[in-house]
């Protein structure tokens, strides 16, 4: 693996190398480090640090302060993956001026090297701005979880022909805009592969099925940081980190009501001669 900095035509020639590309989230230092150093090669401070890291309901109540802050931890610590920052739903919803302005300050404030947008009933004027400004920007469509109650809620799109055929041309209109990637989140397989086949830039899948040019996850459910009854169905739990945390939690409490830590390889000494002078 090269050390590198990886940029956005690196991933537009992994898609044409047929290359399978991978992207998690992180929101603090040594999470984003980890995750530079395991070789992921996109890394997103997304707004889903709202349900995951902030105990917020909905990733709406997370705005620029909060994303900025975020961004900033996670940009000291990567080296090598493309980095990019999650538009808050009040950054760009406004108007495109506004927009443009919140997408700047990603880049030049937080260091991200991209910005990502989902899709709303303005995302194309927005879109269109931003890259216009020269700030490469990933689109987000299917379940768009800052406009899901426009969506009819948290549901997979795309199941019918007419909404699948809106996904499809939202792809082309993205893709025609400039952007260099498209998160699809919850799309039933088939019809992300028919996208994907379309497209010259990537798609990055998450409940979308295997055919997606790469797969994107929340990283605390991978690690199942967080106390679910069960993973969503889309999420693949690679370690149980929640019971694992607990566990060690509980053994430093019962050591410390023990007396079994600190012990002496813990501690700090003095000289008995510095001691007898007190
Ligand atoms: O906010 C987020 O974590 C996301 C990913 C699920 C793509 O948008």
């Amino acid at each position: 693996m090269e050390n590198k900095k990886i940029t956005v035509n690196d991933i537009l020639e992994m898609k044409k190398r047929g290359e399978k590309i991978t992207m998690l989230t992180a929101y603090d230092f040594p999470l984003a480090s980890l995750v530079d150093r395991a070789g992921i090669e996109i890394i997103l401070i997304g707004d889903s640090v709202a349900n995951v890291v902030l105990g917020l309901k909905t990733t709406p109540e997370v705005g620029m302060t909060e994303m900025i802050h975020h961004s900033k931890a996670v940009t000291r610590a990567v080296k090598r993956a493309l980095v990019v920052g999650d538009m808050p739903f009040e950054s760009y919803q406004i108007n495109p001026k506004e927009s443009v302005k919140n997408a700047k300050r990603f880049i030049q404030e937080a260091k991200c090297d991209a910005v990502k947008l989902e899709w709303f009933d303005k995302c194309l004027e927005v879109t269109e701005e931003i890259i216009k400004a020269g700030i490469p920007a990933m689109g987000h469509i299917g379940l768009t979880p800052q406009t899901a109650d426009k969506l009819g809620g948290f549901k997979v799109q795309g199941k019918d022909a007419d909404t699948a055929k809106r996904l499809i041309e939202q792809a082309k209109a993205l893709e025609k805009l400039g952007c260099f990637s498209i998160v699809f989140e919850c799309i039933p397989d088939k019809i992300a592969e028919m996208i994907t086949k379309e497209l010259k830039i990537p798609s990055i899948g998450i409940g979308a099925g295997i055919n997606c040019d790469g797969q994107v996850l929340v990283t605390h459910d991978l690690l199942g940081f967080l106390e679910r009854a069960k993973p969503l169905k889309f999420v693949k739990q690679y370690i149980n980190l929640n019971s694992e945390i607990k566990k060690a939690i509980e053994v430093f409490k019962k050591e410390v009501k023990e007396g079994a830590f600190p012990t002496k390889d813990h501690s700090f000494t003095i000289k008995e001669e510095e001691l007898k002078k007190i």
